[in-house]
Formats: C-alpha cells, structure tokens, sequence
C-alpha cells in the first residue's frame, strides 16, 4: 500500500501554530510588548485601529535586531533567548519560543523597522503571509517598530469569529493593562484610532502604576502586602474586604511577571479572606510572585498564559498565608482555619 502521511509544508505549520498563538488582535498585542520588554525598552507604544483590525503598531526602543536578525526573527523557532533544552528548566524571559512573529507574520502584513543602538543606519522588513516581500537599509530609531495589517485575512474563519470592536479593543486594552501593571518601570502609551486611551510614564513602584491605570477609587482601596520564604517573594496589592466587587476585573495574577491564569492561586486568594468576603464577591488583588524560575514550567500553554508549579500545593498555602498576614497586618480580622488546599 502506498503511504498516505506526508509531513506539511512550512506555510501550512505556521498557519496552525498561529491558530493557538493568535487568537485575536489583543494576542498579537500582547507578543509584540513581551518582545519590546525582552530587548530591554523603557517605553513602549502602542497604536491601535479599528480594534486591531486595521493596524496594530507596537514600537519600542529597546536593542532593536541587526539587518541578519531582521529577517530570521520572523523563522519559525528562530529565537535569542534560549538556546538547548537547559534553558528550558530556568527561562527568565517573556518569550523562549520563537513562535511568536512567525505566527503573526503568517496570518498578516507585517512592516518592521529597527535599528541597533550605535548603528548608522536600520533596516527596514516587509512580510506577507510569512513571506519576504522586502529587506532593505532605512533610516530607524534605535529599537524595533512593527505595523501588523490585515490581520487574519487568509484566514477566514478566524475572521469571522471577532467579536465586536468594542469587544476586541476591550481585550487589547486588558492586555496592555497587565503588562503595564507587571512593569511600572516601563513607560507605556497605547492610542485607539489615533485618540489617546493610556498615557503611562514609567513609575516607580506597582502602586503609582496601579493608580496610574485604574485612579483613585482602585488604588484607595488597596493595601501592599509582601512575604515569602527561600525561593519564592510573593508581593503586590490587595483590595479592603469591605471593597469587594462583582467581577474578577481588577484581579491578576503574575508568575515572574508573567500574568497568567492559576485556579489554585485563585482559590488561595479567596482562601485568605475567607468569610470576611460577601457571597458572590470577589476581591481585588494584583499579585506578584517571583519564584525560582527552575520550580515552575511556563511551557505548559499556547499562550503561555498558563503556569505548572512544581509545587503546586505549597505555593497555594504560602499565597493564602502571606495575604492573610498582610491583611492581618492592615487590621483586618482574619481568622486562620486549617482548610483543604486547592
Ligand atoms: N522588539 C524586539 N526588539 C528586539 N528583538 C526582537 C524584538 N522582537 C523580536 N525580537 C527578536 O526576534 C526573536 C523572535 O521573536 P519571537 O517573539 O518570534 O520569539 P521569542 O520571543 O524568542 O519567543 P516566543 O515565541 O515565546 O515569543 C526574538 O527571540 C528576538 O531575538
Ligand atoms: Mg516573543
């Protein structure tokens, strides 16, 4: 019998990575800033139309990539930030895949002009359905700017599928929210149909970010807290139980400031208020933990908007028990009962 399993062409691979890692504009948002916060920028800016569908423009000026890192960036598995299977036990950085801007540059348009510090002149790379249109010098900045247009347009389906403009900006502003929150010291700017929607100078610490984004009612009703033992920090703000809220909206997770979702975080934050919240409630939280990067695998999600713990327990009780104290430690009356962990 003559064989029928033939291995895919690159377009066609790249085509189906996009379809886990691009979900929607706001997932295209979220690469190019972890990208921008990889080299190293100090501000980021963000422009937006027409909720993405029109043109999402990250710039940065961070290290910015050589006219040969111009064009392999945008490879499949090509990346910088690892380089055997070692560094996948310990990864320090946003992205470690090299999936990311093929996966985009197979979807979409995509213009990028960068330059390296020092250099006397930038490159300039054009990209249509993950093909080199163009590769040529040009005047740049240092760092890197990418325009990314006609998203999805071949394919369809993923098209069709958008929500409402309103909806996908709503998404994209999210996302561009929790980088913010996980870098107070980066500057951020992000407009929406060329009228300013965020204007984020760098900050100095989660709190002045948090007011910066969310304003007086948020940040009044939030308390730091901050604890840990051997290789795990766990910090960040907390909101007064009696300001609980209907939704999780202003409640964040982050793992090395990665945001990312975690029901057993989740369920250890709701542990350390226990009946101090309301039926129903939920409370506010923005909260940081900074671990050993060996004891907790970021590969685990499309993504990589979830994490695995290696010890997925122990955090769960050191998380409710540092908040406890820190709510404790404002005065709240918390009542430490043992409880089943999550
Ligand atoms: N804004 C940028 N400034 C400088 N270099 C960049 C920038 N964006 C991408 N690069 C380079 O291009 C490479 C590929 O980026 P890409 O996002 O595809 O992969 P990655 O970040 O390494 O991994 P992941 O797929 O997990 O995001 C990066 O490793 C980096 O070297
Ligand atoms: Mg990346």
């Amino acid at each position: 019998m003559s064989s029928i399993i033939k291995i895919l062409p690159d377009h066609v691979i790249n085509k189906i990575a996009a379809g886990e890692v691009v979900e929607r504009p706001a997932s295209v948002v979220k690469e190019l800033i972890e990208n921008a916060i990889d080299a190293g920028a100090t501000e980021v800016f963000i422009d937006i139309e027409k909720a993405g569908t029109r043109l999402i423009r990250v710039t940065d000026n961070g290290s910015g990539m050589s006219k040969e890192d111009a064009r392999t960036a945008f490879l499949r598995h090509a990346t910088s930030k690892i380089s055997d299977d070692a560094d996948l036990e310990a990864i320090r950085t946003m992205g470690f895949r090299g999936e990311a801007l093929s996966s985009i540059a197979s979807v979409s348009h995509v213009r990028m002009l960068t330059a390296t510090p020092g250099s006397s002149s930038g490159v300039m790379v054009e990209i249509e359905a993950g093909n080199v249109k163009s590769l040529a010098d040009a005047g740049a900045p240092r760092g890197a700017s990418f325009e990314i247009s006609h998203l999805f347009y071949n394919t369809p389906a993923r098209l069709k599928f958008l929500k409402s403009a309103a909806t996908e900006f709503s998404h994209i502003l999210a996302a561009v929210s929790r980088q913010a929150m996980a870098h107070p010291s980066i500057g951020f700017r992000l407009t929406h149909n060329k009228k300013p929607v965020l204007d984020l100078p760098l900050s100095m610490s989660v709190k002045e970010r948090a007011f910066q984004l969310y304003g007086n009612e948020i940040t009044e009703n939030v308390m730091l807290f901050s604890g840990g033992r051997d290789n795990v920090h766990i910090h960040g703000l907390i909101g007064r139980p009696a300001y609980s809220r209907a939704d999780r909206t202003y409640q964040d997770f982050y793992v090395n400031r990665r945001a990312v979702k975690n029901a057993s975080l989740t369920h250890g934050l709701y542990s350390a208020y226990g009946d101090m919240l309301m039926r129903g409630r939920h409370p506010v939280g923005f909260i940081f933990i900074d671990i050993d990067p060996a004891l907790v695998d970021v590969n685990v999600h499309p993504a990589k908007a979830e994490v695995l713990f290696r010890n997925q327990s122990q955090i769960h009780d050191l998380l409710r028990d540092v908040i406890r104290e820190g709510l404790r430690a404002h005065g709240m009356p918390v009542i430490s009962t043992p409880e089943a962990t999550g």
